[in-house]
């Protein structure tokens, strides 16, 4: 990867693999996994002041207030193991931003993107593969009853943690977040044009995966 790809933004609908692909970048670039669905649903089991807030919006699949997402991200990137020795911020950012003023905050404090992976979905694949997704809350693996099923029924292939249905993971609440994220998120592949690294993410997982770090490669070959 490129010396300077230090901050990775992964974008795509509710369901369209930012997880799943994020699990392979990880493990290969040695990068901290930032996701902020994540962090608010462990928030939200540790039942803190945060977890009250963000589950009204969560449970509906609405999205959490722009100022308590961007000081929640500002908080978590000062921690040492999104910086490099030099301090430099090195990250992949998992379901943020998802607005204008979110992108406008990353800016604002020296924190935007070198690179953008933007992951295509239709919103019938989106629907179903939602709806059939079975999520570790301990690592945030996540499974599929059909797509990808766990080795031994009901637990998750790298911690063993039993899967769950996420509450958001219901028609109406999928549906809704697909609305929120062509009207809120679509217009950030707009902004972010000349950092986009675009994935047809309707193959199959090791392709997305595949496609992603050849991506990424691809750009470290050519510098740009
Ligand atoms: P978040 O957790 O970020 O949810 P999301 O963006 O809706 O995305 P998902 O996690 O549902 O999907 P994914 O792209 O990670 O797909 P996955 O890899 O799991 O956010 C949840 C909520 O938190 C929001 O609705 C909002 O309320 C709040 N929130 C979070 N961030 C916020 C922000 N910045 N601002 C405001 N509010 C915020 O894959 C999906 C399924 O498909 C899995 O079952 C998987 O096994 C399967 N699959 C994956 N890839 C493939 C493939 N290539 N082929 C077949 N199946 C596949
Ligand atoms: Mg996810
Ligand atoms: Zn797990």
């Amino acid at each position: 990867m490129s010396r300077n790809a230090n901050r990775i933004i992964l974008l795509g609908g509710p369901g369209a693999g930012k997880g799943t692909v994020a699990m392979t970048l990880v493990d290969r670039f040695a990068l901290q996994h930032l996701s902020t669905g994540d962090m608010l649903r462990a928030a939200v089991a540790a039942g803190t002041e945060l977890g009250k807030t963000a589950n009204g919006f969560m449970s509906h699949g609405a999205l959490v207030p722009d100022d308590v997402m961007v000081g929640l991200i500002q908080e978590r990137v000062q921690q040492a193991d999104c910086r490099l020795a030099d301090g430099t911020p090195r990250f992949l950012l998992d379901g943020f931003p998802r607005t204008m003023p979110q992108a406008d905050a990353l800016d604002r404090h020296g924190l935007g993107p070198d690179v953008v992976v933007y992951l295509v979905v239709k919103d019938e694949i989106l629907v179903r593969r939602l709806t059939g997704r079975r999520s570790c809350p301990k690592c945030g693996n996540p499974h599929h009853v059909e797509f990808a099923p766990p080795l031994h029924e009901g637990l998750c292939d790298r911690c063993g943690t039993a899967l769950v249905h996420r509450v958001d993971d219901q028609e109406a609440a999928i549906r809704k977040r697909i609305d929120l994220f062509h009207s809120q998120t679509d217009p950030l592949v707009q902004r972010y044009a000349p950092l986009l690294v675009t994935i047809d993410g309707e193959q199959s997982q090791e392709r997305v995966a595949r496609s992603v770090i050849e991506g990424l490669r691809a750009l470290e070959a050519t510098g740009s």
